[in-house]
């Protein structure tokens, strides 16, 4: 743990960080001056934003920068700016980039009691350096005119040779489906998902999707029996937020939660360059906090990492147990988990 700072050299460094020019530290003891926290997040939605302004409406000393940009990007980013980075807290989704972005050192161990009651032990760090502020499950979606959903209750079954010509994937070079054939290693073992993955790549009868929205698209529309997608590309389709056509698809789609269900995250950590740690920690605390957190998830049809929320769209589908698997297990597969597609016929 580092040693605690007083709350006036944290002032200054933020300061610092946002590049305003400072009177001598003597001078500002008094004024509870302004924190400017720098947040680099891989999430882009509104009301993401709306909750940063909450915070800064509780924490009337705190000002919030975000830098919204992909994982990839952020991680570079953080790598080049190395000490003089403005980041205090790092926004990632995916169990392997959070992972990742730990092994890169960019993020730094940090205690907090709250957290560790609000944010279940396999959904954060050992040591504190990132937790998680949503679950996001990964699972098969069924045109029930093709594929009777009733068949599918586990990933297991998604290779069996009834599907043939009836599945589509997204390629492997997804880290949600890196993160999905994780899991099923560690769950079955790696000779048992291997032979899983080659069943499943004999059921493709097509190309392989770029990305998850067009496999909802694609099995609203009966090209494809079942596929496999993080539930929230329905849930965002069925809120009409892609339009009208879309909707129509989604409703066309059957979710079916595998027993037990593979769940991957989004989450946060303090940065090793933050020089705000504190104010880095209450945010992410404020923002795994239950109505925060729920904001948070609900902003993208998401779960909350505890519970399943309150949205009717998510209710619909029912509940789902979730297999236990820790995020951290899940990074650290990962690696075994790409060789394992790439050697299987995973495109
Ligand atoms: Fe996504």
């Amino acid at each position: 743990m580092k040693p605690v700072l007083p709350i006036s050299v944290l002032a200054l460094s933020g300061l610092a960080t946002s590049g305003l020019v400072l009177s001598p530290p003597h001078q500002t003891a008094h004024a509870q001056e302004q924190i400017t926290l720098g947040v680099y997040s891989a999430r882009h939605y509104n009301t993401d934003k709306e909750l940063y302004r909450e915070f800064e409406r509780q924490n009337p000393g705190i000002t919030i920068k975000v830098l919204e940009a992909k994982d990839k990007v952020l991680l570079k980013r953080l790598e080049s700016e190395g000490d003089n980075s403005p980041a205090d807290v790092l926004v990632l989704v995916d169990a392997a980039r959070l992972v990742k972005a730990s092994k890169l050192g960019l993020f730094r161990p940090s205690v907090s009691p709250t957290l560790q009651r609000l944010v279940p032990a396999n959904l954060r760090d050992p040591q504190g350096k990132w937790y998680a502020l949503t679950r996001r499950a990964r699972v098969p979606i069924v045109n029930p005119d093709i594929v009777d959903p009733a068949s599918i209750k586990s990933y297991a079954d998604l290779a069996s040779p009834a599907l043939k010509g009836k599945l589509c994937l997204r390629n492997r070079k997804s880290p949600y489906n890196q993160s999905l054939v994780a899991d099923q290693i560690i769950l079955r073992g790696e000779a048992a998902t291997a032979k899983w993955i080659r069943g499943m790549a004999n059921n493709v009868s097509q190309e392989f999707f770029p990305k998850d929205t067009p496999q909802v698209q694609a099995v609203g529309k009966g090209k494809c029996g079942v596929a496999v997608v993080n539930t929230y590309y329905v849930g965002r389709m069925l809120a009409g937020r892609k339009g009208e056509a879309n909707k129509a698809l989604a409703e066309k789609v059957k979710v079916v939660f595998p027993n037990p269900t593979h769940v991957n995250v989004s989450g946060a950590g303090v940065t090793a360059s933050s020089d705000n740690p504190q104010a880095a920690l209450k945010l992410i605390e404020f923002l795994a906090s239950p109505n925060a957190g729920k904001g948070y998830a609900a902003a993208n049809l998401e779960y909350p990492v505890k519970g399943f929320g309150n949205n009717p769209i998510l209710r619909s589908w029912g509940t789902f147990k979730a297999d236990g698997v820790s995020v951290e297990q899940l990074g650290a597969k990962n690696k075994q988990a790409q060789q394992l597609m790439k050697d299987n016929g995973w495109k």
